[in-house]
């Protein structure tokens, strides 16, 4: 089975391509990635020399590309994951969202539809989205796969409408699809602009924690690698035409899930208890902020078996850990020295 991965060298994808490569050597895995600021090639480099791995730098906007790529390597099954996936970012640049998010992922649909029209047996497109399409829960509730979309950000507007064309050309040209809707990654390999790694390295810097608005917004926090799994059964078991949703039910206040990071690096870094909190600043709110996310993880539970390996606390502390441990790693990302890694390893 031929793979192709997109976005393999951002956070998630990067997972996801570790375990596909590892867990199935009879796969052959194409890691489709432009190395926008989000993708950086050392998060896949201890699997880069894999016999089954090939790595493609491309860019999904490029629907000419995209259609000679099926041509020259024969691709099975799709893994979508490259997205532009930062909300702030959205708020500033919506088109660039629209370009990649959307048009990007059209560009990838005709290439799949094209190349495979005469045969869809054994063919999968599988899209990786989010749960902020369903916009935000009050108090109580679950967003559940029957939920009704209503995205508040232009990131999570283009998600849902990445999302609708997927499930358009399933019903339209009978393309195989799947789709996923997760909630709020966190782990080893998260570019430092997301809530926890920025966090942390505002920590280890005695740098402010800028707390947007009150505090009081809700994420539902699943560990990456947990994820990568559900991925991998949802691709291997999940039913054509089908939605799961992904999730740990697993809530925390914004607030208290970052007065428990300033805990753990209290711990970690010899520091008196409550110095790191300290740091704990209001700032503006993100506008349209959602108020709260929460996943209901039912069907994937009971369906597919799956339910994640580890607690929060645990995946928060083994997070940190990895960062503590990969101090080169966060200095590149910030630096924008991994920008460099490409052309010295591949041209
Ligand atoms: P990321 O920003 O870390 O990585 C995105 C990757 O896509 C990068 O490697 C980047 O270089 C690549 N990319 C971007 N534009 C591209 C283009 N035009 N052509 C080719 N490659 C391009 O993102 P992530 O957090 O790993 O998210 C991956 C996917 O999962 C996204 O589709 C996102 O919407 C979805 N998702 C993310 C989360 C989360 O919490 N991070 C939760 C649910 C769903
Ligand atoms: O729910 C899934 C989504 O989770 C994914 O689809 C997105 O790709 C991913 O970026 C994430 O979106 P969020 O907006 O929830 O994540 P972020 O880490 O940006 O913010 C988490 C919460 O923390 C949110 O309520 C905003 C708040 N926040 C964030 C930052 C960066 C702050 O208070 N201060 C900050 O500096």
């Amino acid at each position: 089975m031929k793979i192709l991965i997109t976005g393999g060298a951002g956070f998630i994808g990067s997972h996801v391509v570790r375990l596909f490569v590892t867990k199935y050597p009879e796969y052959q895995i194409y890691n489709l990635d432009e190395l926008t600021y989000a993708g950086n090639l050392e998060n896949v480099k201890d699997i880069e020399h894999s016999s089954n791995y090939t790595f493609l730098k491309a860019d999904i906007n490029d629907a000419e590309k995209m259609v000679n790529l099926f041509k020259k390597y024969n691709f099975d099954k799709v893994i979508h994951l490259a997205a532009e996936s930062h909300v702030d970012r959205s708020i500033t640049d919506p088109l660039a969202f629209v370009r990649t998010n959307v048009i990007g992922t059209i560009n990838l649909l005709n290439a799949a539809k094209d190349h495979w029209k005469d045969d869809l047996e054994n063919k999968l497109f599988y899209h990786i989205s989010t749960d902020e399409v369903y916009g935000t829960l009050g108090e109580t509730g679950l967003f559940t796969e029957t939920t009704a979309y209503d995205p508040n950000s232009p990131y999570s507007a283009s998600k849902a409408s990445s999302d609708h064309f997927v499930r358009a050309y399933g019903e339209t040209y009978g393309l195989p699809f799947i789709i996923s809707n997760c909630s709020n990654n966190y782990g080893p390999n998260q570019f430092p602009e997301k809530l926890i790694p920025l966090f942390f390295n505002n920590i280890i810097s005695n740098k402010a924690l800028p707390v947007y608005g009150d505090g009081k917004y809700t994420r539902d926090w699943l560990y990456v690698i947990d994820h990568a799994h559900a991925i991998d059964l949802v691709f291997h078991k999940g039913e054509n035409k089908s939605t799961y949703n992904i999730g740990g039910f697993n809530e925390w206040q914004n607030l208290d899930l970052i007065k428990l990071l300033c805990e753990i690096m209290d711990k970690r870094l010899g520091r008196a208890k409550g110095e790191s909190a300290k740091l704990i600043t209001y700032v503006k709110d993100r506008p349209g902020h959602d108020k709260r996310y929460a996943i209901d993880a039912t069907k994937i539970n009971t369906e597919l078996g799956w339910k994640p390996s580890v607690t929060f606390e645990e995946g928060l502390e083994k997070t940190v850990d990895w960062y503590l441990e990969n101090p080169e790693w966060l200095k590149n990302v910030t630096s924008g020295k991994y920008q460099e890694y490409y052309d010295k390893q591949y041209v």
